[in-house]
C-alpha cells in the first residue's frame, strides 16, 4: 500500500487500512446500510411496462456503479489526504455516499435487475485514480472529487430526463442524490479545491462515458 506523505502515526494508518479495506468488501458485496431512509419509501410504485421497468433498472445501474466508484474516491482521500481536518469534513459526504449505494442497490432490486458484474473492476479503477489525484495534494485531490461530484450532479439531471415520467420511485431517489452531490461539490470547493485543467475534465468525461455505456448493459 502506498504510504501518504506526512502522515500521522503509523497505527493511524493501519487503522484507515484496515477501515479501507473492511469499506472496499461490503462496497463490492453489496451490503451496505443506509444511515438515511430511501426517498423511494414514501413514494407508491407506478405503473411500467416491462421495457420501462428494464430501461429504470439499466439506468440504476449505472447510478449504483457511480456510487461504488464514489466510495472508492472518497477512501483513496482518506488514505491520502494531508490534512486531518480536510478528512473529517469529508466523513459526512461519504457517509452520504453509502446512503446513495444502498438505496440505488435497493431500487435496481425493486426493478428486477442487478448491480454492474464489474463493480470490484470500478471499485479498483476509481481507487487507483484517487490515490493518484491524492498524491498530488489536497488541493487537486479536491479539485478531482469536486469535478466528479459536478459530473454526477448533469449525469444524474440526464437520468431525470430518460427515466419514465411516472416513474416518481425511481426519480425521488435520483433526485435526492443529484441535491446530495451540489452540497458535496461545494464542500470540497469550500475546502480548497483548485480547478481542474480543461483537459482533465475532458478526460474524465470521456472515462465516464465508457463507464457509462458499459454499466448500462453488464
Ligand atoms: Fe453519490
Ligand atoms: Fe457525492
Amino acid at each position: 500500500m502506498m504510504a501518504p506523505m506526512g502522515a500521522s502515526h503509523p497505527l493511524d494508518l493501519l487503522d484507515r487500512a484496515i477501515v479501507g479495506l473492511d469499506r472496499a468488501l461490503r462496497t463490492v458485496a453489496g451490503v451496505h446500510a443506509a444511515h438515511r431512509a430511501s426517498p423511494a419509501e414514501a413514494v407508491p410504485e407506478a405503473d411500467l411496462d416491462a421495457g420501462q421497468r428494464e430501461h429504470a433498472a439499466a439506468l440504476m445501474r449505472v447510478n449504483h456503479v457511480g456510487e461504488v466508484c464514489a466510495q472508492a474516491l472518497y477512501q483513496g482521500q482518506a488514505l491520502t489526504a494531508r490534512n486531518d481536518a480536510v478528512r473529517a469534513s469529508l466523513e459526512q459526504a461519504a457517509q452520504e455516499e453509502e446512503d446513495h449505494l444502498a438505496w440505488s442497490a435497493d431500487r435496481i432490486r425493486e426493478l428486477g435487475g442487478r448491480p454492474s458484474l464489474l463493480n470490484p473492476l470500478w471499485y479498483a479503477g476509481s481507487l487507483a485514480m484517487g490515490m493518484a489525484a491524492g498524491a498530488l495534494g489536497d488541493r487537486w485531490n479536491l479539485a478531482f472529487l469536486a469535478e466528479t461530484e459536478r459530473q454526477v450532479e448533469e449525469h444524474l439531471g440526464g437520468h431525470l430526463t430518460r427515466l419514465a415520467p411516472q416513474d416518481a420511485r425511481t426519480r425521488s431517489v435520483v433526485e435526492a442524490m443529484r441535491a446530495d452531490e451540489a452540497r458535496h461539490r461545494q464542500t470540497a470547493v469550500a475546502l480548497g479545491a483548485a480547478e481542474l485543467p480543461e483537459p482533465a475534465k475532458i478526460a474524465m468525461r470521456a472515462v465516464a462515458k465508457v463507464m457509462t455505456a458499459v454499466a448500462y448493459r453488464v
